[in-house]
């Protein structure tokens, strides 16, 4: 079966309004966790042309890298560290114009500028995050806060 994705709209809101149902019929028919993840990171990165999208586990108190899509990635992150770890020990969305800026902000390439990384919830506990890098300055803003929230509060479920 074809899984291709079509994406309608000029605006980065109207591309998400067309992908996100796409993408919930496309896991909806999946219970494995690490393929629906999958997808949604292709989903998002082929949509987008983000330079890395991915996700980060919590597992026995550290994040480790999990599906993504993108360049290799730095595998373990510590709580409180980076923007993906800052994201876990404040339960709260990192929204970083220029990474440069952001204090203790892993490098895990020269060539990302700008990121965007939202906690995923499970009842009260962090369990892992999104974590969606762009190679351009200032490439996040609210528009992907809502939508990528959205697609985090589906995953909210998931355990490893
Ligand atoms: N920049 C992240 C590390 C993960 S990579 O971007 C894939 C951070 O500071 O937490």
């Amino acid at each position: 079966m074809a899984e291709d994705l079509f994406i309608q709209g000029n605006s980065k809101a109207e591309k998400y309004e067309t992908l996100l149902p796409q993408l919930q019929a496309l896991i909806a028919g999946e219970a494995d966790c690490v393929a629906n993840l999958g997808n949604l990171a292709a989903g998002l990165k082929e949509t987008f042309g983000f330079f890395w999208v991915g996700f980060y586990w919590v597992k026995n108190d550290e994040l480790v890298l999990g599906p993504f899509q993108g360049s290799v990635a730095c595998t373990r992150i510590a709580k409180g560290r980076g923007v993906c770890g800052t994201a876990w020990e404040q339960k709260s969305i990192q929204l970083v114009p220029d990474v440069e800026l952001f204090p203790g902000h892993i490098a895990c390439s020269s060539l990302s500028k700008s990121e965007i990384v939202i906690p995923i919830l499970h009842g009260e506990n962090v369990v892992g995050v999104l974590d969606v890098d762009s190679d351009e300055l200032n490439d996040f803003d609210e528009t992907d806060a809502k939508y990528l929230s959205i697609i985090c509060q589906w995953i909210s479920a998931y355990t490893f």
